[in-house]
């Protein structure tokens, strides 16, 4: 009997998803560089054996796959898959499909799926959410491509997806670089959440000075209610854990540098490109890069010295970290609104519709954003699809004139308190900014006409287009 699927690359996100795929009934033919990991893959397996088909070379694994042939390439994005693809490549048959389910740049997934085209292969861009177990037992599965290639490959990425409430989390959301530009607009989203929730931790451990097991109650708490999410749920685990080497909360062992692999970085420039403002997005990567200049950091810790203020003024605890939990919930719409206005300006210039109320779905369950909040974003985009800010929906409108007021109080005592907050800050800047009819722009187009006679519109729609300036040179400061 010839296997449903293929998939080349055995390391762990690979493996877990190959071993997924067989649980789940259908056959799969797996294959990797290396024939050793193949071979010790398969014992592995245990009783999931029946359905693998362990192959050594390429051309034995392609003729285990029935055609056309759809084959996972889950591989370190980049060049590797490139290399892969061209290896594949000539032992492939007409309507074959090339899946690449790594993390890539969907502009490398657009290149890649042009230059299949005229082979006759078929490429699909296939976003996999949910780290190593995500992947071992139910991820969230964001695919791009021919709706053709979806047909074929939709019955076996159903059963393995992750289900919320019995819905899978899987959906083919269009052509070519779909999937992947929406991966890495979740993972952008990824990047923002996991920012605010850091500079919350910090207010809570530099501000009021709580240890690492006071943190991690205050968080346990707030994953049972409103802000109950996964990213919520292992801060609170991650706060809770011991080191095993002398026993204090691991997390005041590890040092404080992040890093990134780059889609929190593609999402913030896609959205440039577009100028879509994507504010609190951009201060979460910003703040993985300030946080890797570690060195930096501690020498200019030494010049400047932490600001000279006061500690924190915080008269009611209790209230304050209630404040803190309805800030965390503001800054987070604030993000979620941003990244779904990139995909909006994305689905208009790829020229995908991509569907709004589906994404938001397929990420309540499975991947690392997944959440309750995610269930609310979808039944506001189901109520009106095209609106043009998820702050604007009823449901979202209602909850920030609820919660914009802790964000406020939050991010000014943190300011006060000389605490960074560049992503809570950002999320309330693109409020205040976004919520208000009259802003001050005007000030801007009146200096770019005065230094470049670029010209400006009137509020009262009248056909003068330039400012009574002069020569237009000024007299100059200096
Ligand atoms: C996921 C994650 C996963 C991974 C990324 C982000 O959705 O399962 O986003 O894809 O964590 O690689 O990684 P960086 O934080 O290293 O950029």
């Amino acid at each position: 009997e010839q296997a449903e699927i293929g998939l080349i690359g055995l390391g762990v996100m690979g493996s877990n998803l190959a071993l997924n795929i067989a649980e789940k009934g259908n056959r799969i033919a797996v294959f990797n560089r290396t024939p050793a990991r193949t071979g010790e893959f398969y014992e592995e397996a245990g009783s999931l054996k029946d359905n693998i088909v362990p192959c050594e070379t390429i051309e034995d694994f392609v003729a285990a796959i029935r055609p056309p042939r759809p084959i996972i390439i889950m591989i370190k994005a980049g060049a590797p898959v490139d290399e892969q693809m061209a290896l594949l490549e000539p032992h492939l048959q007409q309507n074959d499909i090339m899946i690449d389910a790594g993390n890539a740049n969907f502009r490398d997934t657009m290149r890649r799926f042009d230059a299949l085209k005229d082979s006759g292969l078929t490429f699909i861009g296939m976003g996999v959410s949910g780290g190593e177990e995500g992947a071992r037992h139910g991820p969230s599965i964001m695919v791009g491509g021919t709706e053709a290639s979806w047909k074929r490959v939709e019955k076996v990425l159903t059963s393995i997806a992750a289900q919320y409430h019995g819905e899978p989390c899987v959906a083919w959301l269009g052509e070519n670089g779909a999937g992947h530009f929406v991966k890495t607009i979740h993972n952008g989203i990824e990047y923002a959440d996991m920012q605010m929730i850091a500079e919350i931790y910090g207010i809570l451990r530099d501000g009021l000075k709580m240890d690492a097991a006071e943190i991690a109650a205050v968080f346990a708490g707030w994953n049972r209610g409103r802000l109950n999410s996964y990213l919520i749920e292992i801060t609170a685990k991650v706060l809770e854990a011991a080191d095993p080497i002398g026993g204090r909360p691991i997390v005041d062992m590890i040092l404080d540098k992040a890093g990134q692999k780059g889609t929190g970085k593609w999402s913030v420039i896609e959205a440039q490109n577009m100028g879509v403002p994507a504010t609190a997005i951009e201060a979460a990567v910003a703040a993985r890069s300030i946080s890797a200049l570690k060195d930096e950091r501690e020498a200019a810790e030494k010049v400047l010295g932490l600001p000279a203020v006061p500690p924190l003024a915080v008269s009611d605890k209790a209230a304050f970290i209630k404040d803190l939990e309805n800030a965390l919930l503001a800054a987070k719409i604030g993000a979620y609104a941003q990244g779904f206005a990139v995909m909006a300006a994305a689905s208009r210039e790829f020229g995908w519709s991509l569907p709004m109320p589906t994404i938001a779905k397929i990420w309540r369950a499975g991947c690392i954003i997944r959440s309750q909040f995610l269930d609310e974003i979808t039944t506001a985009f189901t109520r009106d699809p095209h609106v043009a800010n998820l702050i604007v929906t009823p449901a979202f409108a209602a909850m920030v004139r609820e919660t914009d007021g802790a964000l406020r109080r939050v991010v000014s005592t943190a300011v006060l308190g000389g605490l960074p907050v560049p992503a809570l800050a950002a999320a309330l800047g693109y409020f205040d900014s976004y919520r208000r009819g009259r802003g001050t722009a005007n000030i801007i187009q009146a200096q770019r006409d005065f230094f470049g006679a670029h010209g400006f519109d009137r509020i009262d729609g009248a056909d003068s287009h330039h400012g009574p300036w002069g020569s237009g040179l000024g007299t100059g400061a200096a």
